[in-house]
């Protein structure tokens, strides 16, 4: 742990944030070149189980400090939370630092056109 404040002052400070019109959230796709161009303390984004939080004002509360965090912004911390801190509830501590999905394509592919052997 480092001094300054904590992870539950920002659960404090989020009371007297505004929360996420979650319908915008839900159709707001982010692509992860997209994503990974917000990677600094300054303008930082995360991806966490798919979706995308704006963690810019998370960063400083971070009980565990920002060395570790930062090199992580623009990407998805989901694996890294789960191996270093998987007791903390990440989607409730930041839930109002959300700001879209993921945007994955859905591609199908025929099974025809995935057989080798044709028809
Ligand atoms: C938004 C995402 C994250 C949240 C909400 C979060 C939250 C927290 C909380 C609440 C603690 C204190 C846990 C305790 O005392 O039991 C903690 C500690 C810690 N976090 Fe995170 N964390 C996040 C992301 C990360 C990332 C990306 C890393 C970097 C690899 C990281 C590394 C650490 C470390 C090393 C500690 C332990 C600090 C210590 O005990 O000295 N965290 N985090």
């Amino acid at each position: 742990m480092r001094p300054g404040p904590s992870g539950i002052a920002f659960i404090n400070k989020m009371k007297s944030m505004t929360s996420p019109n979650m319908q915008a959230v839900e159709s707001n796709y982010l692509s992860l070149a997209q994503i990974l161009e917000h990677n600094t303390p300054t303008d930082g984004w995360i991806i966490y189980r798919n979706y995308v939080y704006d963690v810019t004002p998370y960063l400083m509360y971070h009980p565990g400090g920002t060395d570790c965090f930062i090199p992580l912004l623009g990407t998805d911390i989901t694996e890294t939370c789960q191996k270093i801190h998987n007791w903390v509830n990440i989607e409730f501590s930041i839930k109002k630092l959300v700001i879209g999905k993921v945007a994955v394509k859905e591609v199908t592919v025929s099974s025809e056109k995935r057989n080798p052997f044709g028809k």
